[in-house]
């Protein structure tokens, strides 16, 4: 069979890294989405060479719609039709309601939110032309129970998962399914961003495992949904939080 396209946005570290490098263990060809701008991709590019991970990578903001268009047509002609599209994509810009200002709420809704529109738009015709397909959007448990300081990307994450549910409809049987999974607190830079007084204090001891998830745990949920195994879940929102949130 030939080989499988898998785009990751925000591919480059955190949980994008990690699913890179499971979903290339699968023997899918990945292509790690950056910023325009970013000037480090060359070196991790060749960093996870030396690691013995050919990846491809492409500079797109996945806030912006005709970019999405543009990387997506350049994959396409470059490595191949895309089989997989994992929205990984986000920021934080953390602020109480009070001290929140609508710059804050503007970038984290275009670069959490809408970015899933304008990649999902490039892909899915093909995926469903092709009738196979896998969408997965990476949201969070703070998108489920909402946190504090984080109104505009609690709100984006959970608009995630609605998008996930209509759109899993309306292709469910075209051979693509559309999921969401839900990560708690990981050991990723986003994460350690947050102030140690508040992770110790308040954030850590609400998860009952005691401690941060690992970007390979989540990685591995990603890849059992782009496997051929998944074939029956869509519409999905799969949470991986420690037991932190429970519905
Ligand atoms: N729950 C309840 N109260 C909290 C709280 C929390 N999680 N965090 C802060 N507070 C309280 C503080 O104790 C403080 O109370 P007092 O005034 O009574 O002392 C009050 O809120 C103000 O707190 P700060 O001084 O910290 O206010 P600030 O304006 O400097 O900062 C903040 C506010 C930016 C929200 C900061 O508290 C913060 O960064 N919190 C972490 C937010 C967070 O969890 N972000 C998740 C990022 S990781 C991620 O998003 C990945 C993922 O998907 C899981």
């Amino acid at each position: 069979m030939t080989q499988r396209v898998a785009v990751v946005t925000g591919g480059m570290g955190g949980l994008g890294e990690a699913i890179c490098i499971k979903l290339s263990g699968m023997d899918f060809k990945v292509i790690a989405t950056s910023s325009p701008g970013n000037t480090k991709s060359a070196d991790w590019l060749a960093e996870m060479k030396k690691l013995g991970h050919t990846f491809h990578a492409v500079q797109v903001d996945v806030a912006d719609f005709d970019s999405c268009a543009k990387a997506v047509k350049q994959i396409e002609a470059e490595v191949g039709p895309i089989d997989v599209l994992v929205n990984n994509a986000g920021i934080t810009r953390d602020k109480t309601f009070a001290k929140m200002g609508k710059v804050d709420w503007d970038a984290v809704m275009h670069t959490n939110l809408d970015s899933v529109f304008n990649m999902s738009k490039a892909v899915l015709d093909g995926m469903v032309s092709r009738a196979w397909g896998r969408v997965i959007n990476v949201s969070s448990v703070n998108g489920q129970k909402g946190a504090f300081g984080q109104t505009n990307y609690s709100a984006a994450k959970a608009g995630m998962h609605g998008f996930t549910k209509a759109l899993a409809l309306e292709v469910a049987r075209k051979g693509v399914t559309i999921n969401t999974i839900s990560p708690g607190y990981i050991g990723t830079k986003m994460v350690m961003a947050i102030p140690k007084e508040v992770l110790d204090s308040k954030i850590i001891p609400q998860i009952p495992l005691g401690r941060l998830g690992k970007p390979e745990e989540v990685a591995g949920l990603v890849a059992y949904l782009c496997s051929e195994e998944a074939a029956f879940v869509t519409g999905a929102n799969i949470a991986i939080n420690g037991g932190q949130h429970m519905q």
